[in-house]
């Protein structure tokens, strides 16, 4: 079983997170920004790719039917919805799901809703392929977020397409609850808009928080959401570039897969069909170990930033990022700079969005005696 104290050398391997630091000119940086876990992944799929390692052929690969039920028979057991095989699209990652979805599903200059903080690629795919965005902030009460359904009812014209739902959502760390996901899907169906529900971190949430797979929440859903996951955060394989589309719709999932088929993208590669596979069937005891740390790591922060520091924060319903709240931080100086400065790298709020400033995103997916040491230097930055 992996031990999550264990701290695996990471420099040195062309890690984003680790190794992007070459580009600052400050040496040694805390890492804590990127959203990979520093944690190695499941024996199981570290033994099954090294059984497809040794064949010594790699050539070109199709998806066996366990593949499929490997996905049908997690998202059951984990998740307790019936997945159909034939809904089941494969992409090589979520963000380039989001990407065929617009290209699919809606023309340039079309509207698409996010809510903001949100996940900064959400913007970037939108702009970059000509269409719109449209804003719903979520609403901020003492640290927890919820939707705007009254806003979301207003801003909606005609030029309105498509909302893409980060659920859970990435950065505040909420894990939606079937009423607020119930209204969200009937006010979307009522106004003929499109979900594309990004679920890539639905597997870490921590109890008794639930995720509901959108479409579980009513059948009326099944015809207009496109629901996109990826085992890439639950198991660390993000460098593998394997993800999966469930779309029910047989109209919605034959227009995105024709995009897909337009580009040529050739979406077998063969480790990551293996890896993701091996996750699937081998991986739930590993991930009760995971979050079971990970729960940890969040209550740790939590009560270390209250006892020390004005910073704040809470406990993340989901996902292995948490929302450090900066805004006491009583100093001409910017926060973001100072962290790096004294060695610690976050994402910077504002990064997701303009309701982000004054907040920094914390990844807690490593050692506890890495995210001591990023405390202390928290500790040490608002305290001068
Ligand atoms: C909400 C969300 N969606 C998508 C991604 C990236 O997904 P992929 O690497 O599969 O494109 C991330 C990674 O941080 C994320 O947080």
């Amino acid at each position: 079983m992996t031990s999550f104290d264990k701290i695996i050398e990471r420099r040195g391997t062309n890690s984003y997170k680790w190794d992007f630091g070459h580009n600052t000119r400050i040496k040694n940086l805390l890492p804590l920004w990127v959203a990979d876990m520093d944690f190695e992944t499941p024996k199981g799929v570290i033994e099954a790719m090294k059984n497809r390692v040794n064949h010594g052929i790699y050539g070109y690969t199709f998806r066996p039917d366990s593949y499929y039920q490997s996905i049908i028979s997690w998202f059951k057991e984990i998740h307790d919805i019936e997945i159909k095989k034939d809904w089941i699209v494969p992409i090589p990652g979520v963000v380039p799901g989001i990407s065929f979805a617009i290209q699919a599903f809606t023309n340039p200059g079309d509207k698409i809703i996010i809510q903001p903080p949100v996940y900064r690629p959400f913007y970037e795919v939108i702009t970059e392929l000509g269409r719109r965005i449209n804003l719903n902030p979520l609403i901020e009460e003492n640290g927890y977020y919820k939707m705007d359904f009254e806003n979301l009812e207003k801003i909606i014209d005609e030029r309105t397409r498509m909302l893409i739902l980060c659920s859970p959502h990435n950065p505040v760390g909420r894990v939606w609850k079937k009423e607020e996901l119930e209204r969200l899907g009937e006010i979307c169906i009522r106004k003929n808009i499109i979900i594309v529900s990004d679920e890539i971190h639905a597997d870490i949430v921590y109890s008794p928080s639930k995720h509901n797979v959108l479409i579980s929440v009513s059948e009326k859903l099944l015809d207009n959401t496109i629901i996109l996951t990826a085992p890439n955060k639950t198991f660390n394989i993000a460098g593998l570039q394997s993800g999966n589309a469930f779309i029910p719709s047989k109209k919605l999932k034959d227009q995105f897969s024709a995009v897909i088929n337009s580009q040529h993208l050739s979406m077998s590669n063969i480790f990551g069909i293996v890896a993701t596979e091996a996750a699937y069937k081998y991986g739930k005891t590993w991930l009760n170990s995971l979050l079971d740390y990970l729960y940890k790591n969040a209550e740790f922060v939590k009560s270390y930033l209250e006892s020390k520091t004005n910073v704040k924060t809470q406990i993340p319903e989901g996902t292995f990022l948490m929302w450090l709240d900066f805004r006491n931080y009583n100093s001409k100086d910017d926060i973001h700079k100072k962290l790096l400065e004294n060695g610690l790298w976050l994402n910077e709020g504002k990064e997701f969005g303009k309701e982000g400033i004054g907040f920094e995103r914390m990844n807690i997916a490593t050692s506890r005696k890495i995210i001591e040491k990023a405390l202390k230097i928290i500790e040490k930055t608002v305290k001068k």
